[in-house]
């Protein structure tokens, strides 16, 4: 019932009266009354007025009922350990393709390669369960895409330039304001689920030792809503799952990337490997011309660009 009170305010810049709530609701002015109150608990500013309640700004929060059609495929949480242990819960129950798992804040954040994602109030954290009938050699274009995704969405939201760095972290100049976490299983030669995991940081004020990260906010030095930004990615992401092509995916993440043409050492399970990057491949392979003019393909790991030198820039 909250909901469906939020999504009425939410469409009346005038005040809507209790009785008139409560008729569209068929339940009593009291049930009502109750739950503007439990609203206002929540942070929700709402006013009353001798007309009835109106909504005095609306939060960024993503409620469900923020994502209209979509409302029924986000689960919101104001904190939790992580979204993707929660995506993860509902993919093996068999949720519907597109579930998206969103958290205020993470107490257990995770990012690629066992680290730790900070996830303090004011970022998007999001974990998006995937059903798309792919190869297990394409599903890891799938992050490729998402990428991409997440460049559109900072340019058309936020007024953001930023840029896709091999495998799929979002970065503006050097510093990351992004990061992909993937969850793949599959079954048989195809893939069961892809959960997508999106750390975006948009309000908050990322403190990183080891390498520079950035947000939305000290960039631009303005708030964003969290909630219209989540909207736009995930109609772009559904609009680009549905047509997605893998030549399509490489390409594009070639005209938006920072990695190629970049010295660069890559840190994997067997070692550092340094070259040039010259190429991705059709699987999203990285192509390295290596020192003595060999070229190797790497499919995982930690990606280091060197420097810029002057001759580069
Ligand atoms: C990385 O760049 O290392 C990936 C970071 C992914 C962070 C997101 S935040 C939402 C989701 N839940 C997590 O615990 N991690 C991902």
């Amino acid at each position: 019932m909250k909901q469906a009170i939020m999504a009425m305010l939410a469409e009346n810049s005038t005040p809507l009266s209790g009785e008139e709530i409560s008729r569209r609701l068929g339940v009593s002015r009291v049930a009502v009354w109750k739950q503007i109150g439990r609203l206002r608990t929540c942070g929700i500013d709402i006013e009353s007025t001798t007309k009835g309640y109106r909504l005095r700004s609306l939060p960024d929060t993503p409620f469900p009922w923020r994502f209209g059609r979509r409302a029924g495929q986000i689960e919101y949480h104001p904190e939790l350990a992580s979204t993707m242990d929660r995506a993860g819960e509902l993919a093996r129950a068999g949720c519907p393709p597109f579930t998206v798992v969103v958290a205020d804040r993470q107490f257990q954040g995770r990012g690629r390669l066992a680290r730790h994602w900070q996830s303090a109030d004011g970022g998007l954290y999001c974990s998006l369960v995937l059903r798309p009938p792919l190869s297990p050699r394409e599903a890891p274009l799938v992050t490729f895409a998402v990428a991409l995704v997440l460049v559109e969405t900072l340019a058309a939201c936020c007024a953001v330039e930023a840029r896709v760095k091999w495998p799929n972290d979002v970065l503006v100049g050097e510093a990351k304001i992004a990061g992909i976490l993937a969850q793949v299983e599959f079954e048989a030669d195809q893939v069961r689920f892809i959960n997508l995991g999106v750390g975006l940081n948009l309000n908050n004020r990322p403190e990183v030792a080891d390498k520079p990260a950035v947000s939305v906010c000290q960039l631009t030095g303005r708030a964003v809503d969290r909630s219209a930004v989540l909207a736009f990615f995930l109609d772009r992401l559904e609009e680009r799952l549905a047509r997605f092509a893998a030549a399509e995916v490489v390409a594009d993440w070639k005209a938006n990337t920072l990695t190629l043409g970049r010295q660069v050492t890559i840190n994997t399970a067997r070692g550092n490997c340094t070259g040039l990057a010259v190429d991705l491949d059709e699987a999203g392979g990285l192509i390295l011309e290596l020192p003595d003019g060999r070229r190797q393909t790497i499919f995982y790991g930690d990606c280091l660009h060197a420097p810029l030198t002057g001759s580069d820039q």
